[in-house]
């Protein structure tokens, strides 16, 4: 007689009922209207149209089971190994700078300056990706990944920039900065800080030399000291973006 054919003790009973009542419990996960705007679609899901499927769904208001667990207390680290998609191109932007013998700002915002791209969402990248760093950076990082974006597309002899070849195969050849970016270049091009975020530009390489390693463990010194974790745990604060780091931990949430 095997297992399946033996009647079932009780203890047995009890664990099938625990799970099939884990499975009622389970949470329905639903995605923001803006997941969908970026399939093309403009919708929205419904709390009417999951229970007309199943009348006791309720929805999750966590985790997401399906992603990787965040510590407790996630600091920005966390986020790095957990939430964001690619570490390569800030690693290497980072190193380049690092390497040039730039000071820690300046290392902290190269590795920091895609990070809207790599975690969140790519248009505007570096209006999000300075919005989320804000209040833990030196104003001049946050100040300097927010223009990178602009300046990215207007060259600077006097350091040796150029308009990125990359641009032209991504963009096309008759692509042309929007009017407000423009208006930001025109503004970051006389702000104190200016050289800041064309030292961003100037790092941000695509191509890297491939034998080069590269290793978060190597900036977490430089967040260290540059990077105000909070105690409470990154997005668990009460930042004005700590909402931010939180939907990223939690994509999901009903609301
Ligand atoms: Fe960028
Ligand atoms: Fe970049």
């Amino acid at each position: 007689m095997n297992q399946h054919t033996r009647p079932q003790s009780i203890s047995q009973q009890a664990d099938e009922l625990e799970e099939e009542m884990m499975h009622a419990l389970e949470r329905v996960v639903t995605k923001s209207t803006l997941h969908y705007l970026a399939d093309g679609e403009v919708r929205i899901d419904t709390s009417a149209a999951a229970w007309a499927k199943n009348p006791k769904a309720i929805f999750n208001m966590g985790a997401d089971p399906r992603l990787p667990p965040m510590p407790a207390k996630p600091t920005l680290v966390d986020y790095f190994r957990c939430r964001f998609a690619s570490h390569a191109h800030l690693l290497q932007s980072a190193t380049h700078a690092l390497k040039a013998g730039h000071n820690e700002k300046v290392i902290l915002a190269c590795l920091l300056h895609d990070i809207g791209v790599v975690s969140f969402i790519r248009c505007d990248h570096g209006y999000w990706g300075a919005q989320m760093i804000e209040p833990y950076v030196d104003e001049e990082v946050s100040w300097a990944v927010r223009t990178h974006q602009a300046l990215r597309f207007f060259p600077d002899e006097s350091v040796g920039y150029t308009y990125p070849e990359m641009y032209i195969k991504l963009f096309g050849d008759d692509y042309k900065p929007e009017p407000y970016i423009v208006a930001e270049y025109e503004r970051a091009r006389n702000h104190k800080w200016y050289m800041t975020s064309r030292l961003i530009c100037v790092n941000d390489i695509y191509s890297f030399d491939p034998n080069a390693k590269v290793n978060l463990d190597d900036f977490v010194d430089i967040i260290g000291r540059n990077f105000r974790q909070p105690v409470e745990g990154l997005g668990l604060d009460d930042s004005p973006s700590a909402h931010m780091w939180r939907t990223m931990m939690w994509p999901n949430r009903f609301l």
